[in-house]
């Protein structure tokens, strides 16, 4: 297992997330009898966004499996203060300093860059609003206990889906076992199209997005989660009352607005259409979910709730990490067969960067990363950053040994290699760059 990493939650097959369960089940049976599994090694956590559960929980996990722990909690106090890149960091403390890094960064891709260049494995603590694998096995593995199966089962993503990590690693492992994803965002902080899109074409899952209306067809009489606004001269989602059917539904997760995430543009958003928190109301089956930390999305009069799961997720954190710095260090090995490996990525050839998105590790370090894609679809031709999976704005597409660009739906586009692919925003980028339309 030594070279593996946890960069997605799509770096682990199904099964190996159950036996990483199982594993964890037992680690909790009594925390402090697995000091004898990693004596002598050492973790790393790199943490240039500010943490308590994630950096706490991993660093207690290396703790009680015998091992120690260098913690960077805030990483303004290292040398990345005097403009030091994340690139040359890894480098410096995967070379003999530590025997697995944990890395949290607000950039998109960023673990990504980190296993490029690492000489050890690297766990992915949150990277930007792109993922939190960890945080979704803490979710899945609460859900696995409470609910004895994560097939098929209902799940409401509520709040701030744009920019919250924890829903987009949640979404596409829940979407994976075949769970059902019904969506009740913060108006203007829907699920954004890249999540989307991943959900449709490589899990065949479609996301239910939950209105007023729509609430009206599945809404039974009794028995209802409610989702309100805090404040009264908020918009409730639910306006005709009846609410969406607890029968069906057996989770809420809640999450915070990512305020540290958003622009200017958001903020007034936010404010404009109302802003606040969404309060769940009667609980009945569903269990209510959230990774922390809370502002006012559930109110502390709910903790006592048996219901209330989120300060189990927390907890639950210590064995679920134990087993996976202990899959990761080789020092326990799943059975499970592994994920095929994610499609490969290639290098981007040609000038610009393609990657769309501004916050992505390819943008914010461009001196030691170069950009990368996979594909994602043939017809028409579709690729994503090889960082931080945003789809590239692609109009048409060259081969760098023809020299001839081609519309990217075409069928000539569908069979340039790979390696030999350059991107283009337009025809006309294509012909200054000295490429040329085939003659027929
Ligand atoms: C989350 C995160 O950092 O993305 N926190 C966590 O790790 N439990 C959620 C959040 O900050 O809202």
């Amino acid at each position: 297992m030594q070279g593996r990493h946890l960069v997605s939650i799509d770096d682990l097959s199904l099964a190996e997330i159950l036996e990483l369960f199982e594993q964890a089940r037992r680690f909790s049976e009594d925390l402090r009898s697995w000091a004898h599994l990693c004596p002598g090694l050492i973790s790393a956590s790199l943490f240039y966004e500010p943490s308590t559960r994630t950096r706490l929980s991993f660093e207690s996990a290396m703790l009680r499996l015998g091992g120690g722990v260098l913690t960077a909690a805030d990483m303004r106090m290292s040398s990345a203060s005097k403009g030091e890149s994340l690139a040359d960091t890894v480098r410096v403390v995967s070379e003999g300093y530590a025997d697995i890094i944990v890395l949290r960064h607000p950039s998109e891709g960023a673990a990504r860059l980190a296993v490029d260049l690492s000489a050890v494995p690297v766990v992915n603590g949150g990277d930007g609003s792109h993922e939190h694998p960890t945080q979704t096995l803490c979710d899945l593995y609460t859900l696995w206990i409470e609910k004895g199966t994560l097939e098929g089962i209902d799940v409401v993503l509520a709040g701030d889906l744009r920019y919250s990590r924890t829903i987009h690693s949640f979404a596409y492992a829940l979407a994976r076992f075949g769970a059902n994803l019904i969506c009740v965002p913060h108006q203007g902080f829907e699920m954004p199209n890249y999540v989307l899109k991943r959900l449709r074409e490589e899990y065949g899952a479609e996301p239910v997005r939950a209105d007023a209306s729509r609430l009206g067809d599945l809404a039974s009489e009794s028995d209802a989660v409610y989702l309100t606004p805090q404040k009264p001269h908020q918009l409730s989602l639910f306006t005709d009352g009846s609410g969406l059917p607890v029968d069906k539904v057996d989770a809420v997760y809640m999450t915070r607005p990512q305020t540290e995430r958003w622009g200017a543009e958001s903020e007034q958003n936010f404010l404009r259409l109302g802003g606040g928190a969404l309060s769940p109301e009667p609980l009945r089956n569903a269990l209510l979910m959230h990774p922390l930390p809370r502002r006012d999305e559930i109110s502390p009069d709910l903790d006592a709730n048996p219901r209330s799961m989120y300060f189990k997720q927390a907890a639950r954190g210590v064995p679920v990490r134990m087993a996976i710095l202990a899959m990761l260090l080789g020092r326990w090995e799943s059975k499970a067969p592994r994920i095929a490996s994610l499609d490969r990525k290639y290098e981007v050839l040609g000038g610009d960067n393609p990657c769309p998105n501004s916050n992505c590790i390819s943008h914010t370090e461009q001196r030691h990363c170069k950009a990368t894609f996979r594909i994602t679809a043939k017809h028409p031709l579709r690729a994503v950053c090889g960082y931080c999976s945003h789809e590239l704005a692609i109009g048409v597409v060259g081969c760098s040994t023809t020299r001839h660009f081609h519309d990217r739906g075409s069928a000539p586009a569908r069979k340039i290699r790979p390696d030999h692919l350059v991107f283009f925003r337009d025809a006309e980028q294509a012909v200054t760059m000295g490429y040329t339309a085939p003659t027929r």
